[in-house]
């Protein structure tokens, strides 16, 4: 999977170097190139923003840094995959569509993504026109629903949940089946030794024996239980969304 990220703060980035994301890209299984806005700019100031027309309040990205930036990336993209991939060009916004388990789950079928991070009180509408116009597939993604400064964090995120999705990149392909959200529920309750633990108010807290019976249908069925009940408590808007077609629910 090729990654590009455009943004005005390429070290905001950096932690995509470290841990499983690092790792996946020194192996190959992902390739990630951050590009700085302003390298598509031509003034002495290298600005990417001016005042709203109409008036109001903030700065307004302007369209041409924006229209040469996803030139130049499209270009370099074209290069390594062949000039008839195109990528998905991904806007963090908070207006856009809530980014969830299943978007990471979609997006990591992508051969492509590009991340466009806005800052200020947005980009020229333009900008969106244009990819349309040259036929570009365009998402809007929020990461919730708060006003982040820009687009950056979401990114860190939008990349670490769709990469780790990327096969080869966690280990144990199994955790993913198994972990919040993958099925539309909240995981089960985790327990690890000792079995008996005593906590540091004196108070012995056993895990549930079932864990220690050897029986993997009991032991699965009780983690589904679990699941439900669980997802019932904390989330229960997760289970009307679901269809109804979660056992139990
Ligand atoms: N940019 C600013 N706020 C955002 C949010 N909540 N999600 C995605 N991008 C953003």
């Amino acid at each position: 999977m090729r990654i590009d990220v455009i943004t005005i703060f390429p070290e905001y980035l950096t932690p995509l170097d470290l841990s499983l994301i690092g790792k996946a890209r020194r192996e190959g299984l992902v390739d990630l190139h951050v590009h700085d806005l302003r390298q598509w700019t031509h003034d002495r100031h290298r600005t990417v923003d001016d005042t709203p027309l109409g008036g109001g309040a903030g700065m307004v990205m302007k369209p041409a840094p924006w229209a040469a930036a996803f030139s130049g990336v499209r270009e370099a993209g074209h290069a390594v995959l062949g000039a008839d991939v195109e990528p998905l060009i991904v806007f963090p916004n908070p207006a856009g569509e809530p980014f969830a388990q299943s978007t990471a789950q979609e997006w990591s079928q992508c051969e492509w993504l590009v991340f466009a991070c806005g800052r200020y009180e947005g980009i020229d509408e333009r900008v969106y026109q244009h990819l349309a116009d040259i036929g570009c597939e365009v998402a809007l993604a929020s990461l919730g629903d708060y006003v982040l400064n820009g687009g950056e964090v979401a990114v860190l995120a939008f990349t670490e949940a769709v990469v780790r999705l990327v096969p080869g990149v966690v280990g144990n392909a199994e955790s993913l089946v198994e972990e919040s959200h993958s099925e539309g529920l909240l995981e089960y309750p985790l327990y690890t030794r000792p079995a008996s633990w005593t906590d540091p108010a004196g108070v012995v807290r056993e895990a549930p024996p079932i864990l220690l019976s050897g029986d993997h249908a009991k032991v699965a069925a009780w983690r589904q239980e679990q699941s439900v009940a669980r997802t019932r408590e904390r989330r229960p808007d997760l289970l009307t969304q679901t269809d109804g077609d979660v056992a139990g629910a």
